[in-house]
């Protein structure tokens, strides 16, 4: 890795208290990305991916939500540091965070040229409010949606074209980060394609940095530079895509591969990972996953469990590859 990257999370640790329980959804996340690259966040619901894209753009309630330890560099300042009102013009202007289900995130009384040109005039005060349309205009012909549907309203489009304004509405401040959680999660399997597609498309385009979270690692083989495998809230397995798909390490990497339909096979025997997550009330030692690992033994269950390097850019935190001592 470059001695300064572009985003640097360390030691990142959030908690959530729920009924007086705590939940230990963030515990000790490190990971690095350099500009213009984009990482995938790969993991179950509820390994904490949301979470951790919340903590980056500063957007966690608190309470419930408190976060214990870390520090996120952003271009070599720490975004935790930052006051609200900082953090305000940064979001947006800086990182933009794109969610799974577009409408939470569109306004149904606007129409949706307005609320791109509301984005753009308020990042952009010099625009005049015609200017601020024109390029609302522009974004919306980059998405692929014809310019002069700026009149309409939010209803009036399907759920693909919806998830490509907020896309457009994300990008219209040309983020140097985008955060875009699960955002083809809620749409159609062919629609799904092409949205990833035009936002993998748009990213090399303005030289956007991405973080991606998906459950799906065909997504990331597609779109992503680099893969981070998370599991309860740890980051198990991470390096590039090539590293990770080539000699994929941890026990539980193995079991997400093991689990995905093989082409040359008979697709009625996939290999679900056995047993469930990780209860995320109690506060575990050693490796969240050994519970379920049948390859499991003592020392997996005690202490902290250290990153092997394994080459390159291609870490692994598991007790196997420790013992064989690969560096
Ligand atoms: N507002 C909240 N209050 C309490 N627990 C929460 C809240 N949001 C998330 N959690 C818990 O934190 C953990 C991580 O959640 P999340 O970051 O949403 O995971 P993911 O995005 O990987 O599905 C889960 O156990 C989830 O139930
Ligand atoms: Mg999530």
């Amino acid at each position: 890795m470059g001695n300064n990257p572009f985003l640097s999370v360390k030691d990142l640790r959030v908690e959530y208290t729920s009924d007086k329980k705590a939940i230990y959804a963030v515990n000790g996340v490190s990971f690095e990305l350099e500009k213009g690259k984009s990482l995938g966040l790969v993991g179950e619901t509820g390994a904490g991916k949301t979470t951790i894209a919340k903590s980056i753009m500063r957007i966690l309630q608190c309470p419930p939500a408190c976060i214990k330890s870390g520090e996120i560099y952003l271009d070599g300042e720490d975004l935790l540091q930052k006051s609200e009102k900082d953090m305000l013009e940064i979001r947006g202007k800086e990182i933009a965070m794109i969610f799974q289900d577009p409408m939470s995130a569109l306004n149904p009384l606007m129409t949706v040229g307005e609320q791109i040109a509301e984005v753009v005039a308020t990042h952009d005060k010099s625009l005049s409010k015609h200017e601020a349309e024109q390029k609302a205009i522009e974004m919306m012909e980059m998405v692929g949606i014809v310019g002069s549907r700026a009149v309409e309203f939010p209803f009036q489009f399907s759920g693909g074209m919806k998830q490509r304004i907020v896309i457009a509405i994300a990008l219209a401040c040309n983020p140097q980060l985008l955060l875009a959680d699960e955002p083809t999660t809620a749409l159609d399997v062919t629609i799904q394609a092409q949205v990833l597609r035009m936002i993998k498309d748009l990213q090399d385009k303005i030289e956007t940095s991405m973080i991606l979270i998906t459950h799906d690692l065909g997504v990331v083989a597609e779109t992503c530079d680099t893969v981070n495998i998370v599991y309860a809230g740890k980051i198990l397995e991470k390096g590039t895509v090539e590293e990770v798909f080539d000699a994929p390490t941890h026990p539980y990497t193995r079991g997400l591969f093991d689990s995905l339909p093989k082409l040359n096979e008979k697709t009625d025997r996939l290999t679900p990972i056995p047993g469930m997550p990780l209860d995320p009330s109690i506060k575990f030692e050693g490796c969240p996953f050994a519970p379920r690992c049948e390859r499991a033994t003592d020392r997996c269950r005690q202490g902290e469990i250290h990153e092997t390097h394994l080459g390159g850019t291609h870490y692994c935190s598991c007790v196997l590859c420790d013992q064989r001592g690969e560096a």
